[in-house]
């Protein structure tokens, strides 16, 4: 298009139209721009006419081709984002329509507790009637109660700066790596005795307690491993515990878990602050025992570590093993939700997308 021979502003005016259109909110505005540029007085485009008629003869043909492209233009321009605003218009008073002041306000979506919390309180709700209630312990932890308390010598690989997360400038102090340290500060506790010369343990005979909560290792994170994840620690002190109560409880407790057709097996296994040791699978609770990818085919899912007691321990905290006996058991939390949701990545559990949490009704 010739645009030398416009007069320069209404050159100026075509340059600034689409900026001048989109600018327009509703439907006054648009009529505003419309007689200023398309009207029948002092518009652009009839300064154009003006232009057109005061032409020399030789410039009439490509200065009137360049005028109509420019009317077209801007009327097609115009006549769009009229047909938008009018939309916009119509919509609002259909929604004004629809209002009914007399409707309470929607409700904000609502919040929920996390899948894993939910996972945890439940195991506490299926050892409540069982006589344990909840104990805590600090996520950072001294070296004593997290490896001396539990048996576990200065050389083991566990202790290693590899595996631990050490704090710098505090001697001793690390990010517990299970929850077995809670078993220490609570046998402390009740074996310390009073002024009547009676540990807490003495006065209630016995002690049956959960220990959930987080936990950390210098894991790299992948579809299994996490720096960060929970556990729940149980423990039971009582006179004449023996293994058969471990796995009474833990059948019991599987069985509210995973429901009744839940099954338990023990293996041997080695925690240097039990003895004896067990590792508990569960018959895998998807695939009754067939084998399918959860269980990698073995039909069975390794679910804790377990034990009763090593006297050590107990001697520790003052209380005389002649007389006192324990169990003790660790579970971890995320590898039974990943079961039970039939989930393969634990990262979804940590990386809070809300239409993974949405989904997690399984563990309901
Ligand atoms: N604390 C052990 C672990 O994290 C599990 C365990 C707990 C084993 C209690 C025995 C008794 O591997």
């Amino acid at each position: 298009m010739e645009t030398s021979l416009l007069p320069p502003e209404v050159a100026e005016a075509h340059r600034t139209f689409p900026a001048a259109l989109a600018a327009c909110a509703d439907l006054d505005a648009l009529m505003r721009l419309k007689g200023a540029y398309v009207g029948r007085d002092g518009s652009h485009a009839s300064r154009l006419m003006e232009a057109l008629k005061a032409a020399p003869r030789e410039q009439k043909r490509d200065l009137g081709a360049a005028a109509n492209t420019l009317k077209s233009q801007w009327e097609g321009g115009l006549q769009a984002r009229q047909a938008e605003l009018e939309q916009v218009r119509q919509r609002g008073a259909a929604l004004a329509k629809a209002w009914d002041p007399h409707l309470p306000p929607p409700l904000p979506p609502g919040g929920a507790l996390h899948p894993l919390t939910r996972l945890m309180d439940r195991m506490v709700d299926v050892f409540r009637p069982l006589g344990y209630h909840v104990e805590e312990g600090p996520e950072a932890e001294t070296e004593a109660h997290n490896f001396d308390g539990l048996n576990i010598p200065q050389d083991h690989p566990a202790r290693g700066a590899a595996d631990t997360f050490y704090f710098k400038d505090q001697d001793g102090l690390l990010l517990r790596t299970h929850t077995s340290p809670v078993q220490v500060r609570v046998l402390n506790r009740i074996g310390r005795r009073g002024p009547d010369g009676l540990s807490e343990l003495e006065r209630s005979g016995g002690i049956r307690f959960l220990a959930p909560g987080r936990v950390y290792r210098k894991d790299e994170i992948d579809p299994t491993h996490s720096p960060m994840f929970h556990q729940v620690e149980g423990m039971l002190v009582g006179k004449g515990i023996g293994m058969h109560h471990l796995k009474g409880t833990l059948a019991y407790a599987m069985k509210a878990l995973f429901g009744p057709a839940a099954e338990v097996r023990f293996r041997p296994s080695y925690f240097p602050f039990v003895e004896p040791g067990a590792e508990m699978d569960v018959r895998c609770p998807l695939c009754a025992g067939a084998g399918c990818r959860v269980c990698k085919s073995s039909g069975w899912v390794e679910l804790l570590g377990s034990g009763l007691l090593h006297p050590n321990i107990l001697s520790m905290a003052g209380i005389d093993p002649a007389v006192w006996s324990s169990f003790a058991f660790g579970m971890g939390v995320e590898r039974t939700a990943m079961m039970v949701s039939q989930t393969p990545d634990l990262r979804l559990f940590f990386e809070n997308d809300q239409r993974f949490l949405r989904t997690m009704g399984g563990l309901d």
